[in-house]
């Protein structure tokens, strides 16, 4: 009997490693035959560790399993599915899961990550086999064709990205994959690498083989030491089976990869700033142009993508650029992985096409906060992104509508507060986050954060100017905006200006309107 026990790093933090253990361990004790798999996380965190065991009907869930619980699972039949407080029932019907679209998830929490067989069992290596058949130019084409838009959180077209470096002359191409996700809530890039690094394998030699690059980096932050472990294991194995190397699955064509690690920069993700480090330079922030895909990584024509863009072309290719451009809304094709975090009943990761709601997320998914006390403010796509009030929950999680409303959909994380907040310290905080984290390279960015956390601070205060340290801050805030070279210092403004429009009262303002 198959069980899985997922490796995932968040299932570990919850102490997975033990009820693993303790599962072989009671097996043995009752002369029981079990296969322990560890599998990636199925994304719903609040349940983990979410054990599964491989019945006749289905894989069947129980969790949050702990160490103490595992013998009396066994007491309680859980071998052929049987009852118990933690059984969640089959897992494909909970609804979190079954509510879902999974493209780019598809295979994450079900196979078990490393093995070959497995990937290949559940329609891995079908998009790398089609596009071995294709000319290059009608790869990008169908790239282009599926409306990808890059998913690291600036939405620029994938294809037309291609388009630029495959059309560059130079006798080394490079791809690179900016797995360095810093943003504060979240995990989609993790759980992909942790849970199915094979699939970015498979876009990256997708990408390598479309625009003529044949070597490719993946620049992984070092606070992510699971994922490193697990994409080290896979290029290993896909090396060892000939995916990988001078002649990728027999068709006289090159392309391998390696792991790069962070050293713990937040300003590294940003993407001249990753070429610097790999480089093996400090990284600050490189003026564009020349953009990466003209003149990147050691000044060769570069495809810089973010893990879960790379991630999705597999998928792109094995189905058709028709099949993906279907899901979504408007000019937002696809699915996104959604990531929701913060002050929520049920934290986890979300695969859905674009036009759904946060109201959606945040009840229909995330079961409303966990405090159990009123919402009140969600930040959508990182550190850098605007806060929502509750009139704007409503808003169709699409790029183009969320510009509309100074938002950005970002990389997908969500977090979210409760009616406790003081969205006055959230705007501090992003400037204080700007100040720490800033590559120091430009002014507005560098002084501007250190300024604007003196301001807020005098805002707070109260005091007879206030109302003049606002206009400031605004001020502070514009230029920010402006005359930052990259988006650490361009959005840092974000959060700071939509604590203020929509939540004036915390500022100790009636309202707070642009001048
Ligand atoms: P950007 O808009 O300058 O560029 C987006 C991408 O398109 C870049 O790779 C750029 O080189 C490329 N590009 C632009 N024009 C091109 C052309 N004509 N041909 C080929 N390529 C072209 O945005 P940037 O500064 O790269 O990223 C900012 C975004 O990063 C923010 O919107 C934010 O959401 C996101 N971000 C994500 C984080 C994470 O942890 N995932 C952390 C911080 C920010
Ligand atoms: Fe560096 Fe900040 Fe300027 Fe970006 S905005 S280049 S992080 S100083």
């Amino acid at each position: 009997i198959v069980i899985y026990v997922p490796r995932d790093a968040a299932a570990l933090a919850m102490d997975a490693d033990a009820v693993a253990s303790g599962i072989e361990r009671i097996a043995d004790q009752r002369g029981l035959s079990v296969q322990v798999v560890r599998n990636g996380s199925r994304g719903l965190l609040w349940l983990e560790p979410l054990v599964e065991i491989a019945t006749p009907q289905g894989r069947v869930a129980y969790g949050p399993v702990q160490p103490e619980d595992v013998a009396g699972l066994f007491d309680a039949g859980w071998l052929a599915g049987g009852d118990h407080a933690l059984r969640l029932g089959l897992t494909e019907e909970i609804p979190y899961l079954k509510h879902q679209e999974r493209l780019t998830f598809a295979r994450v929490g079900v196979t078990d990550p490393l093995s070959l067989q497995d990937y290949a069992a559940h329609g891995g290596l079908q998009g790398l086999k089609r596009a071995l058949a294709m000319e290059p130019a009608q790869i990008v084409d169908e790239m282009v064709a599926s409306g990808l838009r890059g998913r690291g959180g600036a939405a620029f077209p994938t294809g037309i990205k291609w388009k630029t470096v495959a059309a560059a002359a130079a006798s080394q191409k490079y791809i690179v994959c900016n797995a360095d996700e810093g943003d504060s809530g979240t995990f989609a890039d993790r759980l992909l690498m942790e849970g199915d690094p094979y699939v970015l394998i498979e876009g990256m030699t997708i990408a390598g083989l479309a625009v003529g690059a044949t070597y490719g980096y993946i620049y992984v932050r070092s606070e992510y030491p699971q994922a490193i472990d697990a994409l080290e294991a896979a290029i290993a194995r896909a090396r060892g089976v000939g995916w990988l190397g001078d002649d990728v699955h027999g068709s006289g064509r090159r392309f391998d990869l390696e792991v790069r690690v962070g050293a713990g920069a937040y300003i590294c993700g940003e993407e001249t700033s990753l070429l610097e480090s790999i480089e093996g330079k400090r990284g600050v922030v490189r003026a564009k142009p020349p953009l990466p895909a003209v003149s990147g990584l050691f000044g060769k024509p570069t495809v810089i993508n973010n893990v879960i863009s790379l991630a999705t072309v597999p998928i792109i290719l094995a189905k058709g650029a028709a099949y993906y451009r279907d899901y979504g809304v408007g000019r937002s094709h696809g699915t996104l992985p959604f990531q929701l975090a913060g002050n929520l009943k049920h934290g986890g990761l979300v695969e859905k096409a674009f036009g759904l709601t946060l109201r959606d997320l945040l009840y229909g998914f995330g079961g409303g906060s966990a405090s159990g006390r009123p919402l009140r403010a969600v930040q959508v796509g990182g550190p850098l992104g605007a806060y929502l009030p509750e009139s704007q929950w409503d808003v169709p999680l699409d790029y183009e509508a969320y510009i509309q409303i100074s938002a950005m959909i970002g990389h997908g994380g969500l977090v979210a507060f409760d009616d406790t907040v003081d969205m006055a310290r959230m705007a501090r905080y992003a400037m204080e986050f700007c100040a720490i984290e800033s590559c120091g390279k430009c002014t507005p960015c560098r002084i501007g954060s250190t300024r604007g956390m003196e301001t807020i601070d005098k805002i707070a205060a109260g005091g007879p100017d206030r109302e003049q340290q606002v206009h400031l801050l605004r001020d502070l805030c514009d230029t920010m905006l402006g005359g930052s070279l990259c988006a650490l210092g361009g959005m840092a403004p974000y959060p700071v200006l939509s604590a203020l429009n929509h939540f004036p009262q915390d500022f100790g303002i009636e309202s707070s309107q642009p001048a």
